[in-house]
């Protein structure tokens, strides 16, 4: 045999090894095991969705009703599991239940204070909205973000009736900007990083996640979170878990997927983008998805090899889609800082290309930064975009993207308040700081001077 001969046989023998190691890993990794508290997902006006997991497999049961001292009602596991999913339906909108998960033999006591969740609402009520992004880093930053966030929340109702616990939950939509396990999104990784420290919260309130790339490296996200496929939240059915949309009182929410899905102009995602926004009849539209269009903090959005053009695509290629619906705010992580434009419009180049004729707005100074938008819903009337990617680690970068009026090497997330025709988000730091603040006013009385850019 000829040497080439043996080297290429060598060659195939090593890709096997190496691609047989990589399937065990990955499928190891991916394996849902140990104990899990129980948690909440998927809820909707008239369902919800309880999940935990135990050592031993076991019938599961759970018993719920709107009086803790009193749950009628009882869902019981077809087969015997580790990995416990009851959907609990027909449930009334804008009402809160009370739940207990246990197994045939009895009821589990442990979690029973946290263990509650409110429907969505079937009418237009104010919405709180907390978003973290990157969170997946464990320790003391996550926890001081955690903290900080859910007390500026409880020090600052967002009206006078919420300081009350009984007028509704802290929060009503909790969207994670993808990267929720670091470093490879193992069972293992979620767990630590999501599941241990945030279990008081998920234990009541449906977490709302898009897919990073970090989660991307093992099978655990899509086993662990229920997303809805065929419309349950509200928009249009997608038919995959990958990208979805969620309707809260008068706010629209898409959830895009930067990472996996198909980013071109005539791919699946596009086609459904279209339709789920052009069926939509919220005034407010707010848009998540994991790699951001505009950032110069430890990504590069001008990099086309960075993050293997996903931000260069997300920014071409869907930007003109989401700017022609009117949508209000486009939420990202993956760069480790909070970076914020203006209300901006039709910036689908380089940050060489990024001019002043981009800026729709840039606001009226004041307590907070105020920005104006017409009503009802329309083209090009100017979008913000923020990067919070900071909720577990901080990195390096210019931040000098020039679509971007904020820049904060700070950890933190963000809280987005939605009353009525007002939206008002802030970065609030793992301090406990508001250290941006904005606010967009809708107003059918409101004429814009911005003449639109004809792309
Ligand atoms: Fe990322």
């Amino acid at each position: 045999m000829s040497l080439i001969k043996k080297l290429v046989k060598l060659l195939i023998f090593i890709a096997l090894v190496y691609a047989v190691g990589r399937f065990v890993v990955v499928f190891q990794g991916s394996l849902l095991t140990g104990y899990r508290a129980p948690y909440v997902q998927m809820v909707t006006q008239d369902s919800a969705v309880i999940r935990w997991m135990t050592e031993d497999s076991e019938l599961g049961v759970v018993r719920y009703g709107e009086n803790r001292e009193h749950m009628p009602s009882i869902m019981l596991e077809g087969s015997s599991n580790k990995n416990h999913i009851v959907r609990l339906t027909n449930l009334e909108p804008g009402t809160r239940y009370y739940y207990q998960t246990g197994k045939v033999s009895g009821y589990d006591n442990r979690h029973i204070e946290k263990q509650w969740f409110y429907t969505h609402p079937d009418t237009v009520k104010p919405t709180r909205i907390w978003v973290i992004g990157d969170s997946g880093d464990p320790g003391p930053v996550a926890d001081q973000v955690r903290d900080s966030a859910l007390n500026w929340m409880r020090e600052n109702p967002i009206t006078a009736d919420k300081a009350s616990t009984d007028a509704g939950p802290l929060i009503d939509i909790w969207i994670a900007l993808g990267d929720l396990a670091y470093t490879s999104g193992t069972n293992a990784q979620f767990q630590a990083a999501l599941f241990e420290p945030y279990s008081d919260l998920l234990a009541n309130t449906a977490i709302w996640p898009v897919y990073g790339n970090h989660d991307d490296r093992r099978w655990t996200y899509f086993r662990v979170f229920d997303l809805p496929q065929s419309g349950e939240a509200g928009g249009v059915a997608s038919k995959t878990e990958n990208y979805y949309a969620i309707d809260y009182s008068n706010v629209h929410f898409v959830m895009l997927d930067s990472q996996e899905s198909d980013r071109s102009k005539t791919g699946k995602m596009a086609k459904w983008l279209q339709r789920d926004l052009a069926e939509n009849d919220k005034p407010w539209v707010i848009v998540a998805f994991h790699h951001p269009p505009y950032t110069k903090g430890s990504h590069d959005s001008d990099e086309e090899y960075d993050s293997r053009g996903r931000m260069q695509d997300m920014r071409e290629i869907f930007l003109p889609m989401l700017e022609q619906a009117g949508v209000d705010l486009v939420l990202s992580g993956h760069s480790h800082m909070y970076e914020r434009s203006h209300l901006i419009d039709c910036a689908y180049g380089s940050s060489a290309e990024f001019s002043e004729q981009n800026i729709v707005s840039q606001g009226i100074e004041g307590e907070q930064k105020q920005y104006q938008k017409p009503l009802p819903l329309g083209a090009h009337q100017g979008t913000i975009y923020a990067i919070s990617g900071s909720s577990s680690k901080v990195d390096n970068g210019p931040m000098d993207h020039p679509a971007h009026h904020v820049g904060l090497r700070e950890a933190g997330s963000m809280v987005i308040d939605v009353v009525d025709n007002r939206l008002t988000a802030r970065f609030i730091n793992n301090e406990g700081q508001a250290k941006d603040e904005f606010s967009i006013t809708k107003d059918a009385e409101f004429s814009s001077e911005y003449q639109g850019c004809n792309k």
